[in-house]
């Protein structure tokens, strides 16, 4: 009898201490691949925004009419007074990068009715003068809004300014900030047709791209050109990240948000805390243009200026394809960083 207690007890302390064993396995070989496989701050398992009831929101054909006079100045005083309108610092800044789509994000981001634009490019933080008028002069720049909306600004000569993310930190070091990328090699294209029009705008000769982002002497990648350098987005990044920590970065594509806007913009809502309230209606796609246009309401749409959208100059395949490959291993790093994996090549 008291053989057969003694076998039940060590059987059980067996079972109980095989469980223990494998779970703390578990868990080791669970951390360990989380800490190789997860990024640090995955997109998708964001909270959702809380309850849209929260955040009052006046309609968006209000917000649209009072902006129209504001801008078209002919708002008093007293309206400015009345509906409680205030001149605010931007809660959330598109910092780049230049090509990306910044003004398509900003565009479309104003669609909703809690965000208000400043439609002009500020250059505050990146232009030593502007910054020197101080954070006044700055919030003087800013669109009227009501006090529950958000301003969103859109600067990207940001990113890539040396002194950019300590004068922001200064200002508001809880700040949200939104980074649109493209694949690389596109961007520095991109980049490379901007200012080659501005060139023969003014009747002047320019290089060809290949020229310029390949360094004949070695024939490697020249990364002393601005439109490669700019496109290493993990070297900016990581400058950022000695004053901001990585979870108050949104990574949008820029690339997809040329051929399905929503989704990305709902991405952005989300980790604006926003209720989601761009929709369908609101993009819609035009064939003439080749790209996606807004709709605010059934009388009012527009799509962006023909700046936006350019036609590119062919490039040398194995030029691009030396791009590609010199770009790769910053594009690995910075997925690692973001969370945020695009199928560059
Ligand atoms: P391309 O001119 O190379 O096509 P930015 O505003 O940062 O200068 O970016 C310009 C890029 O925005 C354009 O680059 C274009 O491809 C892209 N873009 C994204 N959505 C767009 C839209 N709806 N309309 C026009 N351009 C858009």
């Amino acid at each position: 009898m008291l053989f057969k207690q003694q076998a039940l007890l060590r059987q059980k302390l067996f079972v109980l201490g095989s469980l223990a064993i494998g779970s703390v396995l578990y868990l080791v070989a669970r951390v360990g691949t989380l800490d190789r496989l997860q990024p640090i701050c995955p997109i998708e398992s964001r909270l959702p925004p809380p309850d849209p009831e929260q955040i009052p929101l006046r309609t968006l054909q209000f917000k649209r009419g009072l902006l129209h006079e504001l801008r078209k100045g002919n708002a008093t005083k007293e309206q400015i007074r009345l509906h409680n309108l205030v001149q605010q610092l931007p809660r959330a800044i598109i910092i780049g990068v230049r090509k990306g789509g910044t003004r398509a994000l900003l565009e479309m981001l104003n669609l909703h009715p809690a965000v208000v634009k400043a439609s002009q490019e500020i250059h505050f933080f990146d232009n030593d003068q502007n910054y020197a008028r101080g954070i006044d002069w700055y919030r003087g720049k800013m669109p009227f809004s009501f006090p529950h909306q958000i301003t969103i600004e859109k600067s990207p000569a940001y990113f890539i300014t040396e002194e950019v993310p300590e004068r922001i930190f200064k200002m508001n070091s809880s700040i949200k900030l939104l980074i649109i990328v493209r694949e690389p090699t596109t961007r520095a294209v991109s980049d490379y047709t901007q200012v080659l029009e501005g060139k023969e705008r003014k009747n002047k000769t320019y290089h060809k791209f290949e020229k310029l982002a390949i360094d004949t002497n070695t024939c490697e990648v020249n990364t002393k050109y601005k439109a490669v350098r700019t496109s290493i987005y993990t070297k900016h990044l990581e400058r950022w990240l000695k004053y901001f920590p990585v979870e108050q970065f949104h990574i949008v594509d820029g690339d997809r948000l040329i051929t399905d806007p929503l989704p990305e913009l709902q991405l952005v809502e989300r980790f604006l805390n926003l209720p989601s309230r761009i929709s369908q209606y609101n993009l819609y796609f035009n064939a003439t243009r080749g790209f996606y246009c807004l709709r605010f309401n059934i009388v009012f749409n527009k799509c962006l200026a023909g700046s936006k959208g350019r036609i590119h100059p062919d490039v040398d395949p194995s030029v691009v394809t030396k791009l590609q490959k010199f770009f790769h291993p910053f594009n690995q790093k910075f997925y690692q960083i973001t969370g945020r994996t695009f199928n560059w090549p």
